[in-house]
């Protein structure tokens, strides 16, 4: 394996490149902290004949990011998700493209639950009123805030992610959960109570709704100034699936003119950039893309990456190729 370089695009944990040196498989990798620009990716992929390239969500591979690097055979992304990579492009090519499913549902999880928590309980908002220095003394009107138990929780997408909320909030909070997704989850349907609906059903009926879809033409913009209007005024948006599933003016506006009451966001349409006014919305909480940031979950996304590369390079073929 020696004459088959790959190439890393940012630092991936430890266990992973210890693979692939008892493999012998010699590899490059990316020093910038910072995500590369296409342009410096493209010459970075351009030094050597890279027999294949473990990819960051924030890498846009493109046709021109292939043809800077013709000798790949995979692009092993190191995410759940892979809408930053051209699958058709790729599928044309002959380029296999994997993902590391499975590697950060609990993560990811137990984000959103904190995010759906810190909002139902108002939890960063008092945070800022004390730092801000107003607390003058218990007040039982301070900040009031909603129980999850017995509200209704509205998943859009019940994949593993989707799944592992539904159980914490069943199991763990008594909340009652509903979801829609293109296939039907009997692993779900089997907690009582747990009702697969239509999507329309979930945006008119939910408490909360939490977005668990992937980024597919179908899913962009999802949640709109049309879809954000089906809601309850009382009701709290999740999003950690991906940024542009949420039209975040559409989303602005709806929590400026109070036709939802407000939402909590781990990435965003135009990410690394948030959408003017967001910021400003005190119903609002925003975390940096940090829902899978465990170091578990990091570590098995390295492992699964590695392994798609060793597959591709020692069997011809990835084993979770994406298309
Ligand atoms: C993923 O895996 O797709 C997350 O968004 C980042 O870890």
């Amino acid at each position: 394996m020696q004459d088959k370089i790959i190439y890393i695009t940012r630092k991936i944990p430890e266990v992973g490149l210890k693979i692939l040196r008892e493999k012998g498989i010699p590899f490059d990798m990316g020093t910038s902290k910072n995500p590369p620009t296409k342009k410096e990716l493209m010459k970075a992929l351009g030094k050597k004949p890279y027999a294949g390239v473990i990819s960051f969500l924030t890498d846009h591979i493109d046709k021109e990011v292939f043809d800077a690097c013709p000798t790949a055979k995979i692009f092993a992304n190191y995410s759940v998700g892979f809408n930053n990579i051209d699958i058709e492009e790729a599928k044309k090519r002959n380029i296999y493209v994997s993902n590391t499913p499975g590697t950060s549902s609990v993560a990811v999880a137990e984000h959103t639950v904190a995010l759906m928590l810190a909002l139902t309980t108002r939890l960063v908002e008092g945070d800022e009123f004390m730092r801000k220095g107003k607390y003058k003394g218990w007040d039982p009107d301070l900040f009031i805030g909603t129980d999850l138990r017995g509200k209704t929780i509205g998943l859009i997408g019940a994949g593993q992610i989707g799944t592992e909320v539904a159980k914490m909030l069943h199991y763990g909070f008594s909340s009652n959960v509903i979801y829609s997704d293109i296939k039907r989850n009997t692993d779900l349907e089997n907690i009582d109570g747990v009702i697969r609906k239509e999507t329309e059903e979930i945006f008119r009926e939910a408490d909360i709704i939490s977005l668990h879809v992937p980024l597919l033409p179908t899913t962009h913009h999802l949640i709109n100034k049309e879809t954000l209007s089906m809601m309850k005024e009382t009701a709290f948006l999740i999003n950690t699936s991906r940024g542009p599933v949420v039209d975040e003016e559409a989303l602005v506006y709806a929590l400026k003119n109070n036709i939802i009451r407000g939402a909590a966001l781990d990435v965003f349409e135009f990410e690394p950039k948030l959408t003017h006014g967001l910021t400003k919305l005190p119903d609002v909480i925003i975390t940096p893309h940090i829902a899978s940031a465990r170091q578990s979950a990091r570590d098995m996304m390295a492992e699964i990456a590695v392994k798609n590369i060793i597959a591709t390079l020692e069997e011809g073929k990835a084993i979770n190729n994406c298309y």
